[in-house]
């Protein structure tokens, strides 16, 4: 019977929880949002698309609400941090995933402060906001809590996309760290998913390649062969994250990169 109810634990694994998503109307987040979904949580889901982000509520029901939030406007960051408190009673989950991309310049002189701080103002700025007010919420209510955020394999190495890009992933790394030394007192863990590049449009329109393209190039990248990462397996780290089986991990930067940020791949040890 014990082994019965771990199983029926495991199947609903955020039952009663509530998770704000930004960013949460596109690939990982709308995979995060469907699949916190399906394990019971109630989802308000943060974005710039409003009616994709509407349709990806419409389709779930109920559990699912959404609004529009540019997460580099506090304003914005606030109201829905207060929508998901009136609508659902509570906030549980702020999982901070929001991203937008410079053009890829390789040449430094040629990238400009105002692309600079655009990437900054939602990638950066936008995860210290949604922790602020996660935590706004989180603190006086006294049930402590999760902060996610989505760094990058970008978080870890350099030397893969835009100065821009690499930067603010960086900071997301130490906002998550100084973020999990705070808040720890109050039962707020805080961590970061940092992904390899997943076959995404994201990646498609950074790195200019088709899916198929996109795929052959990161099965050939990848250090893990034989398979990609996708949307739906960030989704499952965060899953992972936000619920109970991780009563004691935060401060993390959880690299979700099949092991490519480890290996020197120049050296080529293993490579025959
Ligand atoms: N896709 C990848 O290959 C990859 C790799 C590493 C890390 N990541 C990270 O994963 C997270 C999710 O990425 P994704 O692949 O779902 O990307 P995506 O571009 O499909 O989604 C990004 C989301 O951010 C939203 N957004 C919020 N504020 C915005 C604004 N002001 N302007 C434009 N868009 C805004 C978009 O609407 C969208 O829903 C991001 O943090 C990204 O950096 C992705």
């Amino acid at each position: 019977m014990a082994s019965l109810g771990v199983c029926a634990h495991l199947a609903k694994r955020l039952e009663g929880k509530v998770a704000l998503i930004t960013g949460g109307a596109l690939e990982v987040g709308a995979a995060t949002t469907k699949l916190f979904c399906q394990h019971g949580a109630k989802v308000v889901v943060a974005d710039v698309y409003d009616q994709i982000g509407q349709a990806l509520c419409d389709g779930i029901g109920p559990d699912a609400a959404y609004v529009h939030c540019n997460p580099a406007a506090e304003d914005d960051v606030s109201r829905a941090v207060d929508f998901a408190v009136e609508r659902f009673g509570k906030l549980d989950v702020m999982f901070n995933n929001a991203t937008v991309l410079d053009n890829p310049k390789p040449h430094i002189v040629d990238n400009t402060v105002d692309d600079f701080q655009k990437v900054m103002a939602v990638n950066v700025t936008g995860v210290f906001l949604g922790t602020k007010h996660a935590a706004r919420v989180m603190v006086p209510a006294g049930r402590g809590g999760v902060v996610i955020n989505t760094g990058s394999v970008g978080s870890e190495i350099g030397g893969i996309a835009s100065h821009a890009y690499i930067a603010s992933k960086h900071a997301v790394a130490g906002l998550t760290k100084n973020a999990a030394a705070e808040l720890g007192k109050h039962g707020i863990r805080v961590n970061c998913i940092s992904p390899f590049i997943a076959v995404s449009s994201l990646a498609g329109r950074f790195f200019g390649k088709s899916e198929e393209e996109l795929r052959t190039w990161i099965e050939g990248l990848g250090n893990l062969k034989g398979r990609v990462l996708r949307a739906e397996d960030v989704a499952e780290a965060a899953l992972f994250i936000a619920s109970d089986e991780a009563n004691y991990v935060s401060g993390h930067n959880f690299v979700l990169d099949g092991g490519f940020s480890t290996v020197n791949h120049a050296f080529g040890f293993f490579s025959h």
